[in-house]
Protein backbone atom coordinates (compact mmCIF):
# COMPACT_ATOMS: atom_id res chain seq x y z
CA UNK A 1 0.00 0.00 0.00
CA UNK A 2 1.45 3.34 -1.06
CA UNK A 3 1.98 5.37 2.13
CA UNK A 4 -0.24 7.88 3.55
CA UNK A 5 -0.10 12.05 2.79
CA UNK A 6 -0.57 13.71 6.34
CA UNK A 7 -0.14 17.49 6.18
CA UNK A 8 0.88 19.13 9.78
CA UNK A 9 -0.28 22.58 11.11
CA UNK A 10 2.21 23.63 13.23
CA UNK A 11 4.89 21.10 12.21
CA UNK A 12 7.93 23.02 13.50
CA UNK A 13 6.64 23.36 16.90
CA UNK A 14 6.87 21.64 20.05
CA UNK A 15 4.45 19.14 19.99
CA UNK A 16 4.43 19.26 15.83
CA UNK A 17 8.07 18.36 15.46
CA UNK A 18 7.66 15.22 17.99
CA UNK A 19 4.63 14.07 16.09
CA UNK A 20 6.33 15.18 12.49
CA UNK A 21 9.59 12.95 13.62
CA UNK A 22 6.58 10.09 14.76
CA UNK A 23 4.94 10.17 11.73
CA UNK A 24 7.83 9.41 9.45
CA UNK A 25 9.09 6.61 11.59
CA UNK A 26 5.75 4.94 11.14
CA UNK A 27 6.05 5.13 7.58
CA UNK A 28 4.18 8.13 6.43
CA UNK A 29 4.78 11.18 4.00
CA UNK A 30 4.87 14.35 5.69
CA UNK A 31 4.65 18.06 4.44
CA UNK A 32 4.95 20.23 7.98
CA UNK A 33 3.29 23.52 7.49
CA UNK A 34 4.16 25.98 9.67
CA UNK A 35 4.76 30.38 9.69
CA UNK A 36 7.32 29.61 12.32
CA UNK A 37 5.47 32.87 14.45
CA UNK A 38 6.82 30.69 16.96
CA UNK A 39 9.01 28.40 16.35
CA UNK A 40 11.90 27.66 14.40
CA UNK A 41 12.99 26.05 11.04
CA UNK A 42 15.88 23.76 12.75
CA UNK A 43 13.12 21.72 15.07
CA UNK A 44 12.24 20.54 11.60
CA UNK A 45 15.99 19.92 10.03
CA UNK A 46 16.30 18.12 13.59
CA UNK A 47 13.38 16.29 12.73
CA UNK A 48 14.16 15.33 9.75
CA UNK A 49 17.73 13.86 10.73
CA UNK A 50 16.51 12.04 13.33
CA UNK A 51 14.58 10.16 11.38
CA UNK A 52 17.12 8.60 9.53
CA UNK A 53 16.22 7.37 5.80
CA UNK A 54 12.92 8.42 6.52
CA UNK A 55 13.69 12.05 5.93
CA UNK A 56 13.03 12.02 2.22
CA UNK A 57 9.16 11.25 3.34
CA UNK A 58 9.18 15.10 4.35
CA UNK A 59 9.10 18.74 3.10
CA UNK A 60 8.31 21.58 4.88
CA UNK A 61 5.84 24.93 3.52
CA UNK A 62 6.31 28.33 5.62
CA UNK A 63 2.87 29.10 5.37
CA UNK A 64 0.24 31.20 7.48
CA UNK A 65 -3.24 28.94 7.41
CA UNK A 66 -4.48 32.55 6.80
CA UNK A 67 -3.14 32.93 3.46
CA UNK A 68 -6.02 31.13 1.47
CA UNK A 69 -3.96 31.11 -1.97
CA UNK A 70 -0.87 30.06 -0.30
CA UNK A 71 -2.65 26.99 1.36
CA UNK A 72 -4.40 25.88 -1.84
CA UNK A 73 -1.68 25.45 -3.74
CA UNK A 74 -0.17 23.32 -1.05
CA UNK A 75 -3.47 21.28 -1.58
CA UNK A 76 -2.61 21.31 -5.11
CA UNK A 77 0.20 19.37 -5.59
CA UNK A 78 -0.55 16.81 -3.02
CA UNK A 79 -3.68 15.06 -2.21
CA UNK A 80 -3.64 14.70 1.33
CA UNK A 81 -5.28 11.81 3.37
CA UNK A 82 -5.37 13.68 6.43
CA UNK A 83 -4.58 16.71 8.55
CA UNK A 84 -3.18 16.93 11.97
CA UNK A 85 -3.98 20.79 12.85
CA UNK A 86 -1.77 21.71 15.83
CA UNK A 87 -0.96 25.42 14.34
CA UNK A 88 -2.61 28.17 16.95
CA UNK A 89 -1.42 30.47 19.47
CA UNK A 90 -1.17 29.50 23.16
CA UNK A 91 0.02 31.63 25.88
CA UNK A 92 -2.97 32.20 28.07
CA UNK A 93 -2.12 35.59 29.46
CA UNK A 94 -1.56 37.11 25.75
CA UNK A 95 -4.78 35.65 24.78
CA UNK A 96 -6.16 37.86 27.61
CA UNK A 97 -4.34 41.29 26.61
CA UNK A 98 -4.73 40.66 22.88
CA UNK A 99 -7.94 38.77 22.03
CA UNK A 100 -8.34 39.42 18.42
CA UNK A 101 -4.67 38.23 17.88
CA UNK A 102 -6.40 35.03 19.17
CA UNK A 103 -8.95 34.84 17.65
CA UNK A 104 -7.71 36.00 14.17
CA UNK A 105 -5.37 33.78 14.31
CA UNK A 106 -6.87 30.48 15.71
CA UNK A 107 -9.79 30.98 14.62
CA UNK A 108 -9.55 32.42 10.80
CA UNK A 109 -6.52 30.15 10.81
CA UNK A 110 -8.78 27.18 11.62
CA UNK A 111 -11.57 28.35 9.06
CA UNK A 112 -9.60 29.08 6.14
CA UNK A 113 -8.02 25.28 6.65
CA UNK A 114 -10.93 23.77 6.53
CA UNK A 115 -12.35 25.70 3.46
CA UNK A 116 -9.55 24.52 1.71
CA UNK A 117 -9.67 20.85 3.02
CA UNK A 118 -13.48 20.81 2.13
CA UNK A 119 -12.44 22.55 -1.54
CA UNK A 120 -10.22 19.72 -2.05
CA UNK A 121 -12.52 17.31 -0.34
CA UNK A 122 -9.73 16.00 2.57
CA UNK A 123 -12.18 15.36 5.47
CA UNK A 124 -10.49 13.82 7.45
CA UNK A 125 -8.96 15.99 10.58
CA UNK A 126 -7.17 15.61 13.92
CA UNK A 127 -7.44 18.87 16.11
CA UNK A 128 -5.10 19.94 19.05
CA UNK A 129 -7.52 21.02 21.74
CA UNK A 130 -6.83 21.42 25.14
CA UNK A 131 -7.82 20.21 28.80
CA UNK A 132 -8.25 23.77 29.64
CA UNK A 133 -12.21 23.61 28.31
CA UNK A 134 -12.64 21.43 31.46
CA UNK A 135 -12.04 25.28 33.29
CA UNK A 136 -12.21 24.52 37.10
CA UNK A 137 -14.03 20.56 37.31
CA UNK A 138 -16.05 20.26 39.83
CA UNK A 139 -14.50 16.39 40.04
CA UNK A 140 -11.84 14.73 38.94
CA UNK A 141 -10.71 12.66 36.85
CA UNK A 142 -12.08 14.44 33.69
CA UNK A 143 -14.23 12.49 31.33
CA UNK A 144 -14.60 13.84 27.80
CA UNK A 145 -18.61 14.15 29.02
CA UNK A 146 -18.16 17.15 31.08
CA UNK A 147 -19.14 20.28 30.61
CA UNK A 148 -17.24 22.79 28.71
CA UNK A 149 -16.23 26.07 29.43
CA UNK A 150 -13.81 28.22 28.93
CA UNK A 151 -11.67 31.02 31.02
CA UNK A 152 -10.30 32.97 28.41
CA UNK A 153 -9.83 33.86 24.79
CA UNK A 154 -7.57 31.00 24.37
CA UNK A 155 -9.66 28.66 25.75
CA UNK A 156 -12.80 30.22 23.91
CA UNK A 157 -10.86 29.13 20.35
CA UNK A 158 -11.00 25.49 21.30
CA UNK A 159 -14.36 25.84 22.37
CA UNK A 160 -15.35 27.45 19.88
CA UNK A 161 -13.24 25.16 16.79
CA UNK A 162 -14.50 21.92 18.71
CA UNK A 163 -18.31 23.25 18.52
CA UNK A 164 -17.34 23.87 14.33
CA UNK A 165 -16.04 20.83 13.95
CA UNK A 166 -19.40 19.14 15.41
CA UNK A 167 -21.60 20.99 13.22
CA UNK A 168 -19.18 20.79 9.69
CA UNK A 169 -19.60 17.15 10.81
CA UNK A 170 -23.20 16.77 11.21
CA UNK A 171 -24.21 18.85 8.01
CA UNK A 172 -21.80 16.45 6.30
CA UNK A 173 -21.23 13.00 6.97
CA UNK A 174 -17.70 12.54 4.79
CA UNK A 175 -16.28 14.46 7.41
CA UNK A 176 -14.15 12.30 9.79
CA UNK A 177 -12.96 14.21 12.92
CA UNK A 178 -10.84 13.30 15.94
CA UNK A 179 -10.69 15.67 18.79
CA UNK A 180 -7.84 15.38 21.23
CA UNK A 181 -8.06 17.25 24.59
CA UNK A 182 -4.07 17.62 25.44
CA UNK A 183 -3.47 17.38 29.65
CA UNK A 184 0.23 19.00 30.49
CA UNK A 185 2.73 17.62 27.75
CA UNK A 186 6.41 18.25 28.83
CA UNK A 187 9.74 16.45 28.26
CA UNK A 188 11.64 15.97 24.79
CA UNK A 189 12.87 13.18 22.78
CA UNK A 190 15.37 11.37 24.17
CA UNK A 191 17.84 11.80 22.01
CA UNK A 192 17.74 15.67 23.38
CA UNK A 193 17.82 17.04 19.98
CA UNK A 194 14.26 18.72 19.83
CA UNK A 195 12.17 19.87 22.27
CA UNK A 196 10.41 22.87 23.80
CA UNK A 197 11.48 26.20 23.25
CA UNK A 198 9.30 28.64 23.98
CA UNK A 199 9.72 32.55 23.18
CA UNK A 200 10.14 35.20 25.97
CA UNK A 201 9.06 34.33 29.37
CA UNK A 202 7.63 30.81 29.72
CA UNK A 203 3.95 30.80 30.88
CA UNK A 204 4.36 27.23 31.82
CA UNK A 205 5.60 25.12 34.75
CA UNK A 206 8.31 23.02 33.22
CA UNK A 207 9.69 25.40 30.66
CA UNK A 208 10.50 28.05 33.32
CA UNK A 209 11.96 25.20 35.73
CA UNK A 210 14.20 24.34 32.65
CA UNK A 211 15.07 27.69 32.41
CA UNK A 212 15.97 28.16 36.50
CA UNK A 213 18.07 25.15 36.14
CA UNK A 214 20.08 25.98 33.24
CA UNK A 215 21.01 29.89 35.06
CA UNK A 216 18.54 32.10 32.25
CA UNK A 217 16.07 32.62 35.71
CA UNK A 218 16.88 33.30 39.30
CA UNK A 219 13.84 31.07 41.21
CA UNK A 220 10.57 29.62 40.57
CA UNK A 221 7.65 31.41 41.46
CA UNK A 222 5.03 28.71 42.65
CA UNK A 223 1.40 30.37 41.88
CA UNK A 224 -0.43 29.25 45.17
CA UNK A 225 0.52 26.84 47.88
CA UNK A 226 -2.99 27.43 49.60
CA UNK A 227 -4.96 24.93 47.39
CA UNK A 228 -7.33 22.03 48.79
CA UNK A 229 -4.39 19.71 48.03
CA UNK A 230 -1.71 16.99 49.35
CA UNK A 231 0.77 19.76 49.53
CA UNK A 232 -1.34 22.96 48.84
CA UNK A 233 0.38 23.57 45.37
CA UNK A 234 -1.99 22.79 42.10
CA UNK A 235 -1.88 19.20 40.39
CA UNK A 236 -1.77 18.64 36.94
CA UNK A 237 -1.85 15.83 34.61
CA UNK A 238 1.80 15.87 33.37
CA UNK A 239 2.09 13.94 29.84
CA UNK A 240 5.62 12.77 27.96
CA UNK A 241 5.48 14.50 24.62
CA UNK A 242 6.28 11.50 22.67
CA UNK A 243 3.44 9.53 24.58
CA UNK A 244 1.43 12.44 23.45
CA UNK A 245 2.83 12.56 19.64
CA UNK A 246 2.28 8.62 19.59
CA UNK A 247 -1.32 9.39 20.51
CA UNK A 248 -1.94 11.13 17.36
CA UNK A 249 -0.52 7.95 14.87
CA UNK A 250 -3.02 6.18 17.11
CA UNK A 251 -6.19 9.03 16.04
CA UNK A 252 -5.03 8.47 12.48
CA UNK A 253 -5.05 4.67 12.49
CA UNK A 254 -8.74 5.10 13.99
CA UNK A 255 -9.71 7.85 11.60
CA UNK A 256 -8.44 5.65 8.22
CA UNK A 257 -10.20 2.56 10.02
CA UNK A 258 -13.74 3.42 11.61
CA UNK A 259 -15.57 4.51 9.15
CA UNK A 260 -18.55 5.65 11.51
CA UNK A 261 -15.95 7.71 13.94
CA UNK A 262 -18.17 10.82 12.91
CA UNK A 263 -16.69 13.59 15.05
CA UNK A 264 -15.39 12.36 18.53
CA UNK A 265 -13.08 13.46 21.19
CA UNK A 266 -10.55 12.12 23.42
CA UNK A 267 -8.26 13.16 25.97
CA UNK A 268 -5.00 12.09 26.15
CA UNK A 269 -3.37 12.43 29.36
CA UNK A 270 -1.96 9.73 32.16
CA UNK A 271 -4.50 10.00 34.53
CA UNK A 272 -2.33 11.22 37.39
CA UNK A 273 -2.17 14.20 39.06
CA UNK A 274 1.29 15.40 40.18
CA UNK A 275 1.43 18.70 42.32
CA UNK A 276 3.79 21.54 41.42
CA UNK A 277 6.32 20.49 44.78
CA UNK A 278 6.09 16.99 43.40
CA UNK A 279 7.38 17.98 40.43
CA UNK A 280 9.99 20.85 41.36
CA UNK A 281 11.43 17.68 43.36
CA UNK A 282 11.53 15.15 40.33
CA UNK A 283 13.02 17.87 38.40
CA UNK A 284 15.79 18.45 40.81
CA UNK A 285 16.42 14.60 41.22
CA UNK A 286 16.84 14.59 37.54
CA UNK A 287 19.30 17.23 37.15
CA UNK A 288 21.19 17.09 40.13
CA UNK A 289 20.20 21.10 40.33
CA UNK A 290 18.27 23.16 43.11
CA UNK A 291 15.28 24.95 42.23
CA UNK A 292 14.97 28.09 44.58
CA UNK A 293 11.36 28.54 45.17
CA UNK A 294 9.33 31.88 46.35
CA UNK A 295 6.11 31.20 47.40
CA UNK A 296 3.65 33.60 45.61
CA UNK A 297 0.15 34.09 45.37
CA UNK A 298 -2.63 32.17 42.85
CA UNK A 299 -2.44 33.09 39.63
CA UNK A 300 -5.93 34.19 38.34
CA UNK A 301 -7.82 31.73 36.50
CA UNK A 302 -5.51 28.47 37.73
CA UNK A 303 -7.60 25.43 38.82
CA UNK A 304 -7.03 23.71 41.80
CA UNK A 305 -6.63 19.42 40.53
CA UNK A 306 -6.54 18.59 36.59
CA UNK A 307 -6.29 15.43 35.72
CA UNK A 308 -7.44 13.20 32.48
CA UNK A 309 -10.31 10.12 32.42
CA UNK A 310 -7.69 8.07 30.52
CA UNK A 311 -10.74 5.37 29.56
CA UNK A 312 -11.94 5.71 26.51
CA UNK A 313 -8.91 7.28 24.61
CA UNK A 314 -7.32 3.05 26.01
CA UNK A 315 -10.47 1.75 24.91
CA UNK A 316 -11.02 3.16 21.33
CA UNK A 317 -7.76 4.46 20.45
CA UNK A 318 -6.12 1.80 21.79
CA UNK A 319 -3.50 4.22 23.00
CA UNK A 320 -2.14 4.72 26.69
CA UNK A 321 0.95 6.85 27.95
CA UNK A 322 3.86 4.73 28.79
CA UNK A 323 6.63 7.05 30.63
CA UNK A 324 6.11 8.42 34.29
CA UNK A 325 7.21 11.73 35.50
CA UNK A 326 11.18 10.37 36.19
CA UNK A 327 11.38 9.59 32.35
CA UNK A 328 9.81 13.54 31.36
CA UNK A 329 12.17 15.13 34.26
CA UNK A 330 15.02 13.04 32.77
CA UNK A 331 14.65 13.93 29.42
CA UNK A 332 13.78 17.42 30.17
CA UNK A 333 16.90 17.81 31.55
CA UNK A 334 18.77 16.29 28.57
CA UNK A 335 17.24 18.59 26.28
CA UNK A 336 17.51 21.66 28.61
CA UNK A 337 21.99 20.31 29.21
CA UNK A 338 22.43 20.05 25.94
CA UNK A 339 20.75 23.36 24.85
CA UNK A 340 20.30 25.62 27.17
CA UNK A 341 19.59 28.72 25.02
CA UNK A 342 17.29 26.29 22.61
CA UNK A 343 17.45 26.21 19.02
CA UNK A 344 18.79 30.23 19.48
CA UNK A 345 21.29 31.88 21.12
CA UNK A 346 21.32 34.07 24.00
CA UNK A 347 19.68 37.26 23.73
CA UNK A 348 18.64 40.34 26.05
CA UNK A 349 16.35 38.93 28.38
CA UNK A 350 13.87 40.45 30.71
P1 LIG B 1 3.83 25.70 19.54
O1 LIG B 1 3.64 27.17 19.63
O2 LIG B 1 5.19 25.15 19.84
O3 LIG B 1 3.38 25.19 18.09
C1 LIG B 1 2.37 25.82 17.33
C2 LIG B 1 2.95 26.13 15.97
O4 LIG B 1 1.95 26.73 15.13
C3 LIG B 1 4.14 27.11 16.03
O5 LIG B 1 5.24 26.53 15.37
C4 LIG B 1 3.63 28.35 15.31
O6 LIG B 1 4.67 29.02 14.61
C5 LIG B 1 2.58 27.76 14.38
N1 LIG B 1 1.50 28.70 13.98
C6 LIG B 1 0.74 29.48 14.80
N2 LIG B 1 -0.15 30.16 14.08
C7 LIG B 1 0.03 29.81 12.78
C8 LIG B 1 -0.59 30.18 11.56
N3 LIG B 1 -1.57 31.09 11.51
N4 LIG B 1 -0.15 29.62 10.41
C9 LIG B 1 0.86 28.71 10.42
N5 LIG B 1 1.50 28.34 11.54
C10 LIG B 1 1.08 28.87 12.72
O7 LIG B 1 2.73 25.00 20.47
P2 LIG B 1 2.58 23.49 20.91
O8 LIG B 1 2.84 23.41 22.37
O9 LIG B 1 3.31 22.61 19.99
O10 LIG B 1 1.00 23.31 20.72
C11 LIG B 1 0.44 22.78 19.54
C12 LIG B 1 -1.07 22.83 19.65
O11 LIG B 1 -1.48 22.11 20.82
C13 LIG B 1 -1.64 24.25 19.80
O12 LIG B 1 -2.85 24.31 19.07
C14 LIG B 1 -1.92 24.36 21.28
O13 LIG B 1 -2.96 25.25 21.55
C15 LIG B 1 -2.33 22.93 21.62
N6 LIG B 1 -2.10 22.60 23.04
C16 LIG B 1 -0.87 22.76 23.60
C17 LIG B 1 -0.67 22.49 24.94
C18 LIG B 1 0.67 22.70 25.60
O14 LIG B 1 0.71 22.78 26.83
N7 LIG B 1 1.76 22.77 24.86
C19 LIG B 1 -1.75 22.03 25.73
C20 LIG B 1 -2.99 21.85 25.12
C21 LIG B 1 -3.16 22.14 23.76
N1 LIG C 1 2.91 27.16 37.91
C1 LIG C 1 3.70 27.75 38.87
N2 LIG C 1 4.70 28.59 38.45
C2 LIG C 1 4.93 28.86 37.13
C3 LIG C 1 4.11 28.24 36.16
C4 LIG C 1 3.10 27.40 36.59
O1 LIG C 1 3.52 27.53 40.06
O2 LIG C 1 5.84 29.64 36.81
C5 LIG C 1 1.85 26.21 38.36
C6 LIG C 1 0.45 26.62 37.97
O3 LIG C 1 -0.11 27.48 38.90
C7 LIG C 1 -0.24 25.26 37.86
C8 LIG C 1 0.88 24.32 37.40
O4 LIG C 1 2.10 24.98 37.72
O5 LIG C 1 -0.67 24.86 39.13
C9 LIG C 1 0.85 24.05 35.91
O6 LIG C 1 0.84 25.28 35.20
P1 LIG C 1 1.07 25.37 33.62
O7 LIG C 1 1.02 26.80 33.24
O8 LIG C 1 2.30 24.60 33.25
O9 LIG C 1 -0.16 24.54 33.03
P2 LIG C 1 -1.72 24.82 33.11
O10 LIG C 1 -2.36 23.53 33.50
O11 LIG C 1 -2.04 26.00 33.93
O12 LIG C 1 -2.07 25.19 31.60
C10 LIG C 1 -1.49 24.50 30.50
C11 LIG C 1 -1.56 25.38 29.27
C12 LIG C 1 -2.98 25.57 28.88
C13 LIG C 1 -3.60 24.24 28.67
C14 LIG C 1 -3.49 23.39 29.91
C15 LIG C 1 -4.05 22.03 29.69
O13 LIG C 1 -0.96 26.64 29.52
O14 LIG C 1 -3.05 26.29 27.68
O15 LIG C 1 -2.13 23.29 30.27
O16 LIG C 1 -3.49 21.45 28.57
F1 LIG C 1 -4.89 24.40 28.35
Amino acid sequence: MAPKNILVTGGAGYIGSHTVLQLLQEGFRVVALDNLDNSSFIAIKRAAELAGDAEKNLSFQKVDLRDKEALSKVFDTIKFDAVIHFAGLKAVGESVQKPLLYYNNNLVGTITLLEVMNAHGCKNLVFSSSATVYGWPKQVPCTEEFPLSAANPYGRTKLIIEEMCRDIQKSDSEWKIILLRYFNPIGAHPSGYIGEDPRGIPNNLMPFIQQVAVGRKAELMVFGNDYNTKDGTGVRDYIHVVDLADGHISALEKLFSDQNIGCEVYNLGTGKGTSVLEMVSAFEKASGKSIPLVMCTRRPGDAEIVYASTDKADRELKWRAKHGIEEMCRDQWNWASKNPWGYGFPESES
